[in-house]
């Protein structure tokens, strides 16, 4: 193991319902993160992976088995030295190519770094949206990787020309790359979009106790002329890479294409981003979630792993809830808290409970249903 403040975790999960409990600064988290980490090879909360191997060790290892329903079990093998190498192997093979990782084991999570995912910058919609996309579109991650090539290199070469006329075809065929894989991209989050705002509504709604309408639309960064097919979209963004293009030149910088996009929220009508308050804010991330969550599972035919950090600070109890009713249905949930008291005598019965202490994880036995801690 060594992982974060881990030396060796050996965590065999037979409920639905997992409580990771214990006072601040233990490891609960991190345990969230570790399954995170084997899921998509990247932690929620930093980019810098040497981060994760526990202090004054020379690697980390995560491994996991995680059955599923819709095909074969998975086996996950993680191993991550400080200097930033990682190997990777899914059922004892090593896979080099992310696309061959991603999706082999599912996970939605929601912790106190996704707050911002309303109130912060586009760039964090935007990989909210990849993100979900990509969990069960290898094509998607594809084409994402050929544009984020492609504008690289376009970009290169616009400050390279310092603001002075290309010479003919050099543009061009990056343009071409551009509008190509850009459309395919803006294809499937025009369409994922309205699949979410959907899901996304109605879960708002119910947590909100039916007081609260939210609702999600796609911002595209040029107008799209009412395109929403591949094709079209590529050539309407051709076009409009045509038409910006001395200002491109001038400013050094590609400013049309999904690289812009945003994702618009309103609560009430009112833009969430600068209206609403904390709780809102959290409900709304809660919301789009699970909206990810249920989009997931209608794609791949069963339920991602839910991961909720810290959810239940700042929801009322009717929100709080609502969180659990919602999720009732999901095979598997890790949910972390200080006290066990945030949740009601029938959850607690129905859910597996540990106690997370420095390192260290127990099951909680209860009794009557109360708990100790
Ligand atoms: N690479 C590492 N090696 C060893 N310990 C680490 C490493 N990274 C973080 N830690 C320790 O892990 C501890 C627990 O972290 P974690 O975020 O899991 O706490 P938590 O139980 O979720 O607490 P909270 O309730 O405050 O969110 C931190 O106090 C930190 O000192
Ligand atoms: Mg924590």
């Amino acid at each position: 193991m060594n992982f974060r403040n881990y030396e060796h975790l050996e965590l065999e999960l037979t409920h639905n319902l997992n409580i990771l409990a214990g006072q601040n600064a233990q490891g609960k988290t991190n345990i969230l993160e570790a399954v995170l980490f084997m899921a998509v090879s990247k932690s929620p909360r930093t980019a810098h992976d040497s981060e994760l191997v526990r202090w004054d060790q020379p690697w980390s290892r995560v491994r996991g088995e995680v059955q599923r329903r819709a095909r074969e079990e998975v086996s996950m093998d993680l191993t991550l030295w400080t200097n930033g190498r990682k190997t990777v192997k899914v059922n004892g093979v090593t896979r080099r190519r992310m696309a061959d990782v991603i999706g082999q084991v599912n996970v939605v999570m929601f912790g106190p770094q996704d707050l911002e995912l309303v109130s912060g910058e586009p760039a964090l919609r935007r990989r909210f949206l990849n993100a979900a996309i990509a969990q069960t579109s290898r094509e998607y991650f594809h084409n994402l990787a050929q544009y984020r090539k492609a504008l690289l290199q376009r970009n290169r070469l616009l400050k390279s020309l310092a603001g002075r006329p290309a010479p003919p075809g050099v543009l061009e065929v990056w343009d071409e790359q551009l509008a190509y894989y850009g459309a395919r991209l803006m294809e499937a989050r025009i369409r994922v979009v309205a699949q979410l705002s959907e899901q996304a509504q109605e879960m708002h709604y119910k947590l909100a106790g039916g007081r609260e309408r939210m609702t999600m639309t796609y911002q595209p960064s040029f107008d799209l002329d009412g395109a929403t097919a591949a094709e079209s979209l590529g050539e309407v963004l051709g076009r409009v890479l045509e038409q910006r293009r001395a200002e491109e030149l001038r400013r050094g910088l590609t400013l049309v294409g999904p690289h812009r996009d945003d994702l618009e929220l309103r609560i009430n009508g009112q833009f969430a981003r600068v209206y609403g308050s904390q709780g809102q804010q959290r409900t709304a991330t809660l919301s789009l979630k699970l909206a990810e969550l249920g989009l997931v599972r209608q794609w791949i035919g069963e339920t991602p792993i839910l991961l909720l950090d810290d959810v239940m600070s700042e929801l009322d109890d009717r929100r709080r809830e609502q969180v659990l009713a919602l999720t009732e249905d999901v095979e598997q949930i890790l949910i972390t808290c200080s006290q066990q008291r945030t949740f009601s005598d029938a959850i607690l019965r129905r859910a597996g409970l540990y106690w997370v202490r420095d390192g260290r994880v127990e099951p909680l036995v209860t009794h009557g249903g109360g708990g100790t801690g």
